[in-house]
């Protein structure tokens, strides 16, 4: 039992990242890092996701108006939360993010569900934005006039849940043609799909590529400076701002009644779902290594990218549910831009759907990053294989796990449907958060003296409303997401106690439990990554 609950000192995690080999460059103030956490906020969930919570869906109920009350909802949830990683980053600024908390926290067990469950976060979120950046990537070149064949342009499992409700809308009298735009993609892909086997071959390839090509530039070591996300994030808000302004002239106040036709239970499952929007102000605790000022900006970027996106989230969602009366908005993968096609302003949805193929990059590019850093932190403390750890002798990138999570992210891009992946994404991340919140309280009690530059207020209030309301978020979900969310945690169990459990640095200190540095001097082939730490 201690053994499971070993846990990394503080300053042992504070000290590590001094150390000149493994040290980042310290270049970015708060202006800098909150268009970080922005640049990774808005994405997939604004610009696709909020159709499905407006108008709900096959196994969830939409909010419809009251979309607004969802976002308002899930950002108060998130300011909690906020609260929480502000306190850790500010005083543990050190890139691993709720992994590392946790490890000095919790002990290594939970250290390791947590690392384990990121993947939820970062790499299946990371399908879903692809699935996203796939549909904005088609309405975009259809604005061009060139047609993406279907059955290359979505996935195997959404065609056929299309064809299924295509037949039971049949069977029921109903015309299969008022089903919405991803029913009739669906059967279409199914009808043109060459057969291999009898089997139809219809997979996402647009998916695949962007992928490809962001897997191939990180390899190389070309991250994202902060310069190019500030443009990112700019030309993002900027297209916000269009959409804003434009559809705001189109807005017909009688589609707002009634206000939530589906009454709480609507604004509840909405909320779970449009949690995906807000996903991405935690990953700016993964730059803490590279701020000028740790201990005061990180805080500072994590709430101010938290209320910037949420002042723009109400007022996308009453913009656009003014434009389109929300039941329309059901089974469409881009309903910013279809808000503009239905008035036949095609020109202005092209420019939505170029917006959306640009900020969806982005948030891909940050998650990729991201990913394989908290498998290289992992690796390097023990709990997975140490190929995992091994670093490119020349782009000094993590480039196996970059492509490891590349390969990972591609696969289910090609085959899975946006819906079932958001929700499993929501219910991980909702987990780290309320891991995160346990762990401020408990550290306030086993550790009061030690300095915190940033506390959240009304310790255990803040951190007890941050547990409840995400746990609430994931009590929404569906029960099948449960289900899968508890099989990737029981294989994610066993991994510990198969390989981590027994190869974890700390197992092999002895007494002091910083044996590890002298571990890592004899094991000669200690990965570094470069001045980016990449
Ligand atoms: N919040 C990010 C997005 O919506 C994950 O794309």
């Amino acid at each position: 039992m201690n053994r499971i609950f070993r846990r990394k000192s503080l300053d042992h995690l504070v000290g590590e990242t001094t150390e000149p080999h493994q040290q980042l460059k310290r270049s970015l103030g708060p202006v800098h890092l909150t268009l970080l956490g922005v640049g990774a906020i808005i994405g997939a969930g604004i610009f696709s996701t909020i159709g499905s919570a407006a108008a709900g869906g096959a196994d969830h109920l939409g909010a419809g108006p009251a979309l607004v009350i969802s976002f308002i909802l899930v950002a108060v949830a998130c300011s909690f939360a906020a609260l929480c990683y502000a306190e850790f980053a500010a005083m543990v600024p050190v890139s691993g993010s709720a992994y590392t908390y946790a490890y000095a926290t919790l002990g290594e067990l939970i250290a390791w569900i947590i690392g384990w469950d990121l993947i939820l976060e970062y790499a299946v979120g990371n399908v879903a934005v692809a699935i996203s950046w796939s549909d904005y990537f088609q309405s975009l070149i259809e604005g061009f006039g060139i047609h993406w064949p279907l059955w290359l342009g979505t996935d195997l499992r959404s065609a056929l849940q299309a064809a299924h409700q295509a037949t039971a809308a049949n069977a029921a009298g109903i015309d299969p043609s008022t089903l919405g735009d991803v029913v009739a993609r669906g059967v279409g892909a199914l009808a043109a799909a060459p057969k291999l086997l009898g089997v139809p071959v219809v997979f996402n390839l647009p998916a695949v590529l962007i992928v490809a090509v962001i897997t191939w530039v990180l390899v190389r070591g070309i991250h994202e400076s902060a310069r190019f996300n500030s443009a990112m994030v700019l030309l993002k808000l900027a297209i916000i701002a269009f959409f804003v302004i434009a559809g705001a002239c189109y807005v017909k106040p009688e589609h707002w009644t009634p206000f939530a036709p589906n009454g709480f239970a609507g604004v509840s499952s909405a909320a779970a779902i449009i949690f995906f929007a807000y996903i991405g102000f935690d990953a700016v605790s993964t730059a803490a290594e590279e701020a000028r000022n740790p201990q005061r900006d990180m805080p500072i970027a994590i709430i101010s990218s938290l209320v910037v996106c949420t002042i723009i989230y109400i007022v996308v969602a009453l913009v656009l549910t003014g434009m389109v009366p929300w039941h329309q908005l059901s089974g469409v993968a881009d309903p910013l831009a279809k808000a503009f096609m239905d008035r036949g302003l095609n020109w202005s949805a092209g420019i939505i759907a170029f917006g959306a193929v640009f900020a969806t990059t982005s948030v891909l590019i940050v998650f990729q990053i991201g990913q394989p850093r908290i498998l290289f932190s992992m690796a390097r403390d023990g709990l997975l294989p140490p190929w995992a750890a091994r670093v490119h002798p020349r782009f000094r990138t993590p480039h196996t796990m970059t492509i490891l999570t590349g390969v990972f992210v591609a696969g289910f891009a090609a085959v899975t449907n946006i819906n079932e992946v958001v929700e499993l994404c929501n219910i991980g991340t909702l987990f780290a958060f309320v891991l995160v919140a346990v762990g401020v309280i408990l550290l306030r009690r086993t550790e009061p003296d030690r300095a915190r530059p940033f506390r959240t207020p009304l310790v255990p209030w803040i951190p007890l409303g941050a547990i409840l309301s995400c746990g609430y978020l994931m009590a929404q979900l569906p029960w099948v997401t449960w289900l899968r969310f508890l099989i990737w945690l029981g294989v994610g169990l066993l991994f510990y106690f198969i390989y981590g459990f027994r190869h974890s640095r700390l197992n092999k200190s002895r007494g002091n439990g910083f044996q590890a540095k002298a571990d890592e001097n004899n094991e000669g082939n200690q990965p570094q990554m470069d001045a980016d730490g990449r």
